[in-house]
């Protein structure tokens, strides 16, 4: 949510009578136009100095600045008798007519279209997992030539519409998760959170700007996991190898007298993801221009949140990963892309590249070390679960002895 009216135009504040505000309420001239320019709520005794002014109420310059909290909402929802005719009776209408896919696979389905209208004419609960990587209105030039710079309230707004029906064609227990940068996902968490059930903000960590003065060093995209109903018809995380020194294979950290302990299978899968490599190099981009995501991202948020059968939808394609993802793990899949989809559809035809790609992806996942770390670190006298184990029933040897 977020404030759409702005102080000054709510209270009639213009350039003339901006001192007379000034001199009445004793705030600054550089803190009232902070409020209005970055449509802030004023608050304790500035919201008092102004509502004095004014001779209104502060709930009341509340909702007409656009912002409902729970005070406010007492009040309305105690009031929906005056409300009624505010809110008319509309019959609800699904668009009619399934459009026609512009490409197709074995397993999926990916229209040329603008994913909102795409939305509206699909039956509600009808996805198993939603994956959704939007434009995060940082000005980029996409091939599809849509504006990625809109006004806050604008990008807000779409965010809000698009979000609205997804949630409406997840499937009950389905899995829905948004990739964005973390400022845009706190916006969308109290729609989220009426409509669904938190599971988890994901940290990934990618350095993706350079450090900004005044500000700490962005390092990490948001990624929101959210369930439809109280439980996730599918959850099974992969199991991440220990973390070792990539050239002299020795432990990262001190694992002590909990080595016996660990589980051979991998390290439990936390929230805060460290091993997703940026897709940077021209020569792995497979378009053009940024925002294409990395296989492995995918390959884990599909792998988790789905079983092959299962089927995925990514509103906004760019070069496909999920797609491809997807019809690597036999997924079935759905997509819209607003802009060319070349890019795309030229991914299918060389899929065993990808699927050689994501093979060694996996073939790392699920034990404590790879087959090779195995042998490089027996042979230079490091621990493994083997030599652990062997060690354990010596001790118990010699002890029952
Ligand atoms: C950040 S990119 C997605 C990248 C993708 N996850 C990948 O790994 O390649 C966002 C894409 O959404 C597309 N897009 C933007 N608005 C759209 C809309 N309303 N409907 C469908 N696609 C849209 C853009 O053209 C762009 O290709």
């Amino acid at each position: 949510m977020i404030t759409t009216n702005t102080l000054f135009k709510t209270l009639g504040i213009n350039n003339k009578n901006l001192l007379s505000v000034v001199n009445a309420t004793g705030i600054s001239k550089e803190t009232l136009k902070y409020y209005n320019d970055s449509k802030k709520i004023p608050i304790g005794r500035d919201l008092e100095k102004i509502c004095d002014f004014f001779q209104i109420s502060p709930n009341y310059l509340k909702l007409r600045l656009g912002f409902l909290d729970n005070s406010i909402l007492d009040v309305l929802s105690s009031e929906t008798e005056c409300l009624k005719k505010l809110f008319p009776y509309q019959p609800f209408v699904l668009n009619k007519g399934c459009p026609t896919p512009s490409f197709q696979t074995k397993l999926g389905k990916l229209y040329k279209q603008d994913c909102i209208s795409f939305l509206k004419t699909i039956e509600d609960n009808s996805f198993d997992v939603i994956f959704a990587d939007p434009p995060f209105n940082l000005n980029k030039l996409y091939p599809s030539k849509m504006n990625d710079s809109l006004k806050e309230e604008e990008y807000i707004a779409w965010q809000e519409e698009w979000v609205y029906e997804c949630i409406r064609v997840l499937k009950p227990g389905g899995s829905f998760f948004i990739w964005n940068l973390p400022r845009w996902n706190t916006y969308l968490t109290p729609l989220l959170n009426s409509h669904l059930t938190f599971k988890h903000w994901i940290s990934v960590d990618v350095k993706y700007s350079l450090p900004i003065p005044g500000r700490l060093y962005p390092s990490h995209y948001s990624l929101l996991y959210y369930i439809k109903g109280a439980k996730a018809n599918t959850f099974h995380p992969d199991r991440l190898p220990m973390e070792i020194c990539p050239n002299c294979q020795t432990d990262l950290r001190d694992y002590g007298g909990y080595k016996d302990k660990m589980n051979p299978l991998g390290v439990n899968l936390s929230d805060v993801w460290y091993d997703i490599p940026p897709v940077r190099h021209s020569k792995y981009k497979k378009r053009k221009g940024a925002n294409e995501l990395s296989l492995k991202l995918l390959d884990r948020i599909i792998e988790m949140s789905s079983n092959e059968g299962d089927i995925i939808f990514d509103p906004f394609g760019g070069s496909g990963t999920t797609y491809i993802v997807a019809e690597l793990k036999n997924r079935s899949w759905v997509g819209t892309e607003i802009g060319p989809l070349e890019d795309i559809i030229n991914r299918f035809s060389v899929l065993d590249e990808e699927k050689e790609y994501l093979q060694n992806i996996r073939a790392k996942l699920n034990c404590l070390f790879t087959e090779k770390d195995l042998k490089t670190r027996a042979k230079l006298g490091l621990w493994t679960p083997e030599s652990v184990r062997k060690k354990k029933e010596l001790a118990n040897s010699l002890f029952d002895n």
